[in-house]
């Protein structure tokens, strides 16, 4: 094992650049479901969601969102700022789906009245709870101040990447991302931009990890249709 190496999760491995100065994701052709409970691999996925990963957060640059994103290094890694990651998914919903039907109720695709931001704790023991922002201070996660701020800066992004695709007639659903701390202090979006990490819709049809989760064919086809829509994003 590399001495650069940092971590190997589900579907990414961070190590350090060689330079010291980044890190160096490398994005893996594994896909999970069900905390892990479903897991196969698929050629090509790294590819699909490093590069679609790269040209989002690309889009995001240029729009004003401080992402992690440097440089795209095909064919699957990414060369990204460093960061200190918050232990949180925030995910950001404009209709109803996935865990908020099951907990909640209601129909999937149904709209919200407006984008709805919700956290979980990473925790793999606990299964990654919700948390409301009063928790997060009590756990000594975040304070109030920096909760808000990332519940803004989630919102901000997600109506930037809605826009983007319904451009190209697609509809965002929901889409989850993690954020850290850069090296100058600020709140910095990292990890994943994906059919993994979103669910992505046209006209009924699915183009997200839901097609792997409830086994209804072969999901990397439907990637590769996103990754040609954010081609139009240059790098
Ligand atoms: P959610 O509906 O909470 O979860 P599930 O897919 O288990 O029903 O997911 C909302 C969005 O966030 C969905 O597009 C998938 C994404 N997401 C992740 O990428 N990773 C996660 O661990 C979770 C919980 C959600």
């Amino acid at each position: 094992m590399s001495d650069r190496f940092l971590y190997e999760g589900k579907t990414k491995i961070v190590e350090i650049s060689e330079d010291g100065q980044n890190v160096i994701l490398t994005f893996k052709d594994d896909i999970t479901a069900g905390d892990g409970a479903k897991h196969d691999v698929m050629s090509s996925k790294g590819l699909f969601c490093s590069e679609i990963t790269a040209r989002l957060m690309q889009y995001l640059n240029t729009k004003g969102v401080n992402t992690m994103f440097l440089n795209y290094l095909p064919p699957n890694k990414i060369r990204a700022k460093k960061l200190k990651m918050i232990p949180l998914e925030v995910i950001v919903r404009f209709k109803k789906a996935g865990s908020f039907v099951r907990r909640y109720g209601g129909t999937e695709g149904e709209d919200l009245p407006s984008p709805l931001v919700e956290f979980t704790y990473k925790s793999d023991v606990m299964h990654d709870p919700l948390v409301c922002v009063e928790h997060l201070e009590v756990m000594g996660i975040v304070n109030k101040s920096i909760a808000e701020k990332i519940i803004e800066e989630a919102k901000k992004t997600a109506m930037l990447l809605k826009e983007f695709f319904s451009l190209h007639t697609f509809e965002l659903w929901d889409i989850k991302f993690e954020y850290g701390v850069d090296e100058d202090g600020n709140i910095c979006l990292g990890d994943e931009i994906s059919p993994d990490t979103m669910r992505l819709r046209k006209s009924g049809e699915i183009f997200d990890k839901d097609i792997y989760r409830r086994d209804l064919g072969n999901p990397m086809e439907k990637y590769e249709v996103v990754l040609n829509i954010c081609r139009s994003i240059l790098l």
